[in-house]
């Protein structure tokens, strides 16, 4: 990807990745991703604010070439994850002066990572400030977002925003900034369920802090620049808050059809009652599916088939993923179907213990669900109901 201009004297010559299909070897990237890497000149001094994933090496140089700085001053982490720190070295070797700019933690992190040196870096406190002339970068420590040594870069002057993978999204668009539409929307959401979530109360208290900030723009390192804050400032204060949907989730897992025609009862009951309901086939969904509802989905039914007494595969992953991810759910149950015995419910309830929700009355029943199991899904689609009316959202 060509160099784009963010502001005067501010420019993103980092790269995207069309194609990347998996983060981390876990997360899908339905939409791609993008690497940002900023370069900011001052009237004295230059910083480069993140570097990029390795793997985008030849763009990122291409682009640093063509930018050509005279000098590079400092190199900002904001994030020692490698897909924003591995090209450091490299642009140290091409910049052998610069300084490493970052906070304690990160340094010690950098150096595990990277074959980094400690004489390159300097290290900065809270609030610290930087002179590139008539720019000044302002150091915001700002950690578990997602690591624990994380921080954002603040430059006063321009009133914008570094915030590494903070607000981010994974989305390979050419346009360098965000559109504010429902592409945008749902790439932040789902990079904010699959990586934010569980740092909630972090992430609640750094947006209150950044309240004190004027920001005109906010820089990511991964998707479009936000010209707009408050689009991606607002959506994130409701999907931090303590609110939920008037939503169940039911991931399921069915082999011969049983769990199906409970998961179809189950759906018919809830909504009748004026409930919507997201019932998600996790041999076909992919992750990003769930989580994106997880962030505020009121309830979740976990139904699943015995392979083996025990849970179906696809069901430990989920209910391991669920327990991961920490959602603000509120309330939780589970219904198994086995053939002759299951341990299932019992095992997939102890992979759930982080999560805050009430549990609801479980469910197991033998082969296909007969009339006096209907009865008891009725009973827990009333049960959910009556929850679902106490938080006011029916
Ligand atoms: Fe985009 Fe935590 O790295």
């Amino acid at each position: 990807m060509a160099i784009r201009k963010i502001n005067e004297d501010i420019y993103n010559i980092g790269a995207i990745d069309w194609d990347r299909e998996l983060f981390d070897e876990l997360i899908p990237l339905p939409e791609g991703t993008s690497y940002n890497s900023f370069v900011v000149f001052g009237s004295e001094k230059t910083a480069l604010i993140d570097a990029v994933e390795p793997e985008k090496e030849e763009e990122f140089l291409r682009n640093l070439k063509e930018l050509n700085p005279k000098r590079i001053d400092y190199i900002i982490a904001n994030h020692a994850e490698q897909d924003h720190s591995g090209l450091i070295p490299k642009v140290l070797e091409w910049y052998p002066d610069a300084r490493v700019v970052t906070n304690e933690k990160c340094k010690g992190f950098l150096m595990d990572l990277l074959p980094l040196k400690e004489d390159v870096f300097d290290v900065v406190e809270d609030n610290q400030t930087l002179s590139l002339g008539n720019k000044t970068l302002e150091f915001i420590i700002a950690p578990w977002v997602h690591w624990p040594e994380t921080m954002f870069t603040y430059l006063r002057e321009d009133k914008i925003l570094f915030s590494g993978d903070f607000l981010g999204s994974h989305l390979a668009l050419s346009n360098t900034f965000s559109n504010d539409d429902s592409q945008t929307y749902m790439a932040a959401k789902r990079y904010f369920a699959e990586i934010m979530m569980p740092f909630r109360p972090m992430i609640k208290k750094h947006l209150q802090r950044l309240e004190g900030y004027d920001i005109e723009m906010v820089c990511t390192v991964h998707g479009p620049v936000y010209k707009n804050p408050s689009f991606i400032m607002n959506h994130y204060q409701e999907w931090v808050s303590d609110d939920v949907k008037n939503l169940v989730l039911i991931p399921y897992v069915s082999m011969h059809g049983s769990t199906l025609k409970a998961v179809e009862f189950l759906t018919d009951e809830l909504t009748n009652s004026g409930i919507e309901v997201l019932p998600i086939n996790m041999t076909k969904a992919d992750l990003g599916k769930l989580t994106i509802e997880l962030v505020d989905a009121a309830t979740i039914v976990l139904a699943g088939s015995t392979v083996l007494m025990g849970p179906h595969p696809q069901m430990l992953y989920t209910a391991a993923m669920i327990n991961a991810l920490r959602p603000k759910t509120k309330n939780i149950s589970i219904i198994t179907s086995y053939g002759w015995a299951s341990q299932a419910t019992k095992t997939l309830k102890s992979l759930m213990g982080t999560l805050q929700a009430q549990w609801l009355e479980t469910i197991d029943y033998k082969g296909y669900p007969k009339e006096g199991d209907l009865e008891k899904i009725k009973a827990l689609a009333l049960q959910i109901a009556e929850k679902h009316r106490v938080l006011n959202l029916l």
